[in-house]
Parts: structure tokens; sequence; C-alpha cells
């Protein structure tokens, strides 16, 4: 698609409420994070930028889509005792989600997966947007970015039921490391 502007907005935190509304409204109803409150999601957001590289993708000044990666050892969620609250009645009120988590059996630990450290957090198109190319050039543009920074190899997790997610992954030659509970773990040499 042309006339789609991608801009580095890594240090400019008056997005973050622009990347939690388009992830609420787009991210599969099947994801638990799309029923967290908008506010919970606007502080993970927020916690992102300064120590990850974010991409905006744009279309005439409308928002459509974003990716976020970087460093995961650089990471630091800083989640108030109002979020861990919301987090928590979200699974009140959504009980399927909080028995996956406690009847799937979880094989592996993470830890000991050999993860690479560079890591796709989020991604997301708006749904008017979608399979028009935008998730692609944005994965293109945080490559550049990796690879600039001499980085050889990458990951994500996807759930298992978010199979469009998982097909994009896979038609954008990610191969597939482990599998632990719901979590598929997926990786790209560069
Ligand atoms: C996954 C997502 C980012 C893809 O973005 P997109 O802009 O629609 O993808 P693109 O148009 O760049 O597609 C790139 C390739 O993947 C394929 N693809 C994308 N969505 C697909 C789908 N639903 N089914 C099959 N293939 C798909 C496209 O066909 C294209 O391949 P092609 O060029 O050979 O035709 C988007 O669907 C999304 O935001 N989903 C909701 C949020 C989410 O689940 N994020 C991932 C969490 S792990």
């Amino acid at each position: 698609m042309s006339n789609i502007k991608i801009q580095n907005i890594s240090h400019q935190q008056k997005f973050s409420y622009d990347l939690a509304v388009i992830h609420k409204e787009n991210y599969p109803k099947s994801h638990f994070s799309s029923h967290i409150p908008i506010t919970v999601l606007n502080d993970l957001y927020f916690s992102y930028f300064r120590k990850m590289t974010i991409y905006l993708a744009t279309f005439e000044d409308e928002n459509c889509g974003f990716i976020i990666g970087g460093d995961k050892s650089h990471l630091n969620y800083n989640f108030s005792f109002r979020c861990i609250l919301s987090i928590i009645s979200t699974y009140l009120q959504n009980p399927k989600f909080g028995l996956k988590k406690l009847f799937i059996p979880y094989m592996f630990d993470a830890s000991s997966m050999n993860i690479p450290n560079f890591r796709i957090f989020s991604i997301c198109v708006v749904s008017k947007f979608s399979k028009k190319g935008i998730g692609r050039t944005l994965l293109n543009t945080i490559e550049n970015e990796f690879r600039s920074k001499s980085i050889q190899k990458y990951g994500l997790s996807v759930k298992y039921f978010n199979k469009e997610a998982l097909l994009f992954y896979l038609k954008n030659h990610f191969n597939v490391s482990h599998v632990s509970g719901e979590n598929i773990y997926l990786d790209k040499h560069l």
C-alpha cells in the first residue's frame, strides 16, 4: 500500500494511548489482553517507550498499525497496584482465561528454552487496513534496525489459537522453535 508513512516513535510517550486503543480494538477477542481495561494497556505500552523500538504506521494521519521490539533484558514492566487489581478483576470477569492458565500444563520453562533476547513484543494492524502489506512493512522496518545493531536472530511468541498471526509469521519466514502450553515460540535468522 503506497502512502503509508512509517515513523519511529520510540521516544514519544504521547503515543502510548494510541497504541493501547489500536490494541484494544484489534487484538482478537480470544486474546486475554483485549479484555483488560484501556488504562492498563496504556500503562503497559507506556513502559515500552524509551527502552524499545516502536514504529507507527499512518495513512493520511490515521493510525493504521504499530510494532514494538527490542532487547527483553531491558524491559521493566512497572505495573501499579491499581493495574494489578484491574488484571485480577478481568480474570474474574472472564474466568476461562484464568482456568486455561491453571489447566494447560507448561511443559517448558521459558528461561531454559534459549529464546533470543531480541523480541517482538507487540504488532498490530487496524482491521480495516489488514492484508494490505502493512504488517510486513512494519516487520521489515524493525528487522532493518535489528540488522543495523548486528542482531542475527530474534523471536516472539504467539498464542496457538491466533491463527491469523501465526500464518502471518510463517509467511514471513519465522521457524517454530518451541511450543509451551498455549504459546508457540518462533524465531528468525536475519
Ligand atoms: C497479524 C497482523 C499483524 C498481520 O498484519 P497485516 O498487515 O494484515 O499483514 P500483511 O498484509 O502484511 O500480510 C503479510 C503476509 O501474511 C499473510 N497474512 C496476513 N494475514 C493473514 C491471514 N489472516 N491469513 C492468511 N495469511 C495472512 C498475507 O497474505 C501476506 O502474505 P502474501 O504477501 O503472500 O499475501 C494483523 O492481522 C493483526 O494486527 N492481528 C491482530 C493483532 C495480533 O494478533 N498481533 C499478533 C500478536 S502475537
